[in-house]
């Protein structure tokens, strides 16, 4: 790899993108650093693009050419469905995140259940519908329990895991109604599934595989996995072996490069990240969903363990020399808390003045990731449901864990919640 510098213009809002900030800052091939939009902990790493429109590929393109950009790392899924990635690799610059076509893998759960059968790849049976009728005669044939889910994105509002035949036929007719949009123009019905759930984030360049360390997350907003379905309301990394053994490590790992190489042999060059959701069965891995970028926030925690220049490895993935040697791990555990505002993921209030973030950060291994945060009057208020990821690392399990409750008790900001019980789970 060169030694030169190279200017990154990195997309996206969240505690994910911020992770990836402080990892791409950590490069020495890191040149100038612009982020668009950002939030209010980005600015003082990175130049803040304003008015950019991240989903529109021509802007994103003519901006990052007339800036002399170098990388174009894309965190969320929405650019990279719209084709961001592709009008940037138009443009002959290095991008990460898979093109338009690669990211139907997220942006389509019926394109990615065929190729997932093609690959013969586990996952959940499933029939996909367009219209409704139909779709709730076979829902009432087959009965509860039952998942729904709207085929396009949804900002992970889509997915229905009904327990009643009420709950599905409710699904059904919320999923045709629009409220998502044409997302839930086809709907794809699918058995339930059982067991521990458990993330694998993999790095590829279209051919090599390099997958990163376990994680899981925690949806539901209350604690004992109860409530409604989250974004991610904490998470850990690794998962330890009583939870996921090595040999259904290797077979999610075996089913991620099965998907890269059979959307290889069809065409499609899938680089960057591949995240696989995967549920733990009685009868090993099955496929949940894929998505077609880091997850949120799995990479708070996966990153600050990663020992890579994160520069080389994203450009490697666009250029196709990624090797297995440009990624290693520390030992250590890592645990995030998300801090959210009062009444997320439902309905919340903004602009709550946070303080407190220095004194978390103080504690050893402790790292404040920004989420819904912005500065108004040079003050950092609140300003989304999930504010702020509450990092931390140490060399057990125990410690970071503690650790990560102790900085959330120093932070403060009106309307403050989290779940108390992150991570309990990989405790036996
Ligand atoms: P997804 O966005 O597809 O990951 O779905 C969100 C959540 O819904 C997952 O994390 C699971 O908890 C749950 N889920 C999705 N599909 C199934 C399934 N087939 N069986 C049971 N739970 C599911
Ligand atoms: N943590 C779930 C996601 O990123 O989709």
């Amino acid at each position: 790899m060169s030694n030169t510098k190279v200017d990154i213009l990195l997309l996206g809002s969240g505690g994910r993108e911020h992770a990836l900030l402080v990892k791409l800052a950590e490069s020495p091939r890191a040149g100038k650093l612009y982020v668009a939009p950002g939030n209010g902990g980005m600015d003082v790493m990175a130049k803040k693009v304003e008015g950019l429109d991240v989903e529109s590929p021509v802007a994103v393109a003519d901006w990052a050419r007339e800036h002399n950009i170098g990388l174009v790392v894309i965190g969320p899924e929405a650019p990279l469905v719209a084709g961001v990635a592709d009008a940037v690799r138009s443009a002959g610059i290095p991008c990460f995140g898979p093109n338009g076509d690669a990211a139907q893998m997220e942006g389509s759960k019926k394109f990615a259940k065929q190729v997932m059968a093609r690959a013969g790849v586990p996952t959940a049976a499933y029939r996909s519908f367009t219209d409704q009728e139909s779709c709730e005669a076979y829902v009432r044939q087959v009965g509860a329990p039952i998942v729904i889910k709207a085929d396009g994105l949804a900002a992970g509002k889509g997915v229905i895991v009904a327990k009643t035949l009420e709950e599905a036929l409710e699904g059904v007719q919320e999923c045709f109604s629009g409220v998502f949009g044409d997302a839930g123009a086809t709907v794809v019905v699918e058995e339930t599934l059982e067991g521990p759930e458990c993330s694998l984030l993999a790095l590829t360049d279209g051919r090599t595989v390099v997958p990163l360390a376990t994680a899981q997350d925690h949806k539901r907003a209350l604690d004992g996995d109860k409530g409604p379905n989250t974004g991610g309301m904490g998470v850990y990394s690794p998962v330890p072996e009583h939870l996921v053994s090595a040999e259904a490590l290797a077979a999610m790992v075996d089913i991620e490069q099965r998907v890269v190489a059979e959307l290889a042999s069809e065409g499609i060059t899938y680089s960057g990240c591949l995240y696989g959701g995967f549920m733990l069965t009685a009868e090993g891995p099955k496929v949940l969903e894929f998505n077609a970028r880091f997850g949120d926030p799995e990479t708070q925690v996966v990153l600050p363990r990663m020992k890579a220049d994160l520069v080389d490895v994203f450009l490697a993935c666009d250029n196709g020399t990624l090797t297995p040697d440009m990624v290693s791990w520390d030992d250590d555990w890592a645990v995030s808390v998300v801090l959210t505002s009062a009444g997320y993921p439902g309905s919340y209030e903004k602009g709550k003045v946070i303080t407190g973030i220095e004194k978390a950060e103080a504690l050893e291994g402790v790292t404040v990731y920004h989420a819904g945060t912005a500065v108004a009057d040079s003050e950092l208020v609140t300003a989304g449901g999930r504010v702020l990821d509450v990092t931390a690392v140490a060399p057990t399990f125990e410690e970071a864990r503690a650790r990560a409750y102790e900085a959330c008790a120093l932070i403060d900001f009106e309307g403050k919640t989290y779940r108390s019980d992150i991570g309990l789970r990989a405790v036996r």
